[in-house]
């Protein structure tokens, strides 16, 4: 199975997202193995997008428990309500976040990361993981970013 991805990395995000979202579903449709699939989740974001750091973090019991990732060395464990992350799994809604040091709360796994997206992912009503995406520059996620990983979040959501 050819498992390159095809994009034009030096077009802009939205042109770049768009053309990554179905080439991830495909790639995600051809593997049933979940740990699999979000490790290349992440390497595809990470690769294609440059982001600080990019994973997900899984809820096991009263914790999100770090899963697959790109970036530095994290923190592995998160409880509900905390930091950014835990937000997003309580809300159930997305974190948006352009200056990690305003938001009352964050855990700073790295002092580099500046701002932050938490997209929670659901199953039915139940939040089983969030998509944790850091960047080393201020206020560096828009609207763009929140609706593709959101859709992104949505495909996501069934394979758990
Ligand atoms: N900043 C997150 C913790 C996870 S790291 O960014 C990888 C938070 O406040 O939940």
């Amino acid at each position: 199975m050819d498992v390159d991805i095809q994009v034009d990395n030096s077009s802009d995000r939205a042109s770049i997202y768009s053309s990554l979202l179905p080439q991830i579903s495909s790639l995600i449709e051809h593997e049933t193995d979940l740990i699999a699939n979000l490790a290349n989740v992440a390497a595809v974001l990470r690769t294609h997008l440059g982001f600080f750091w990019v994973g997900f973090y899984l809820v096991k019991e009263s914790s999100l428990v770090l899963g697959p990732f790109q970036g530095e060395l994290a923190c592995t464990r998160i409880d509900f309500g905390k930091g950014v992350c835990g937000t997003a799994w309580q809300t159930k809604a997305t974190q948006r976040v352009p200056d990690v040091d305003q938001f009352a709360g964050h855990i700073a796994c790295s002092s580099a990361s500046r701002s932050e997206l938490v997209v929670p992912i659901l199953l039915g009503d139940d939040v089983v993981a969030v998509l944790d995406i850091d960047s080393d520059q201020l206020d560096d996620f828009t609207e763009t970013d929140q609706y593709w990983i959101e859709q992104l979040a949505d495909k996501l959501g069934r394979l758990f």
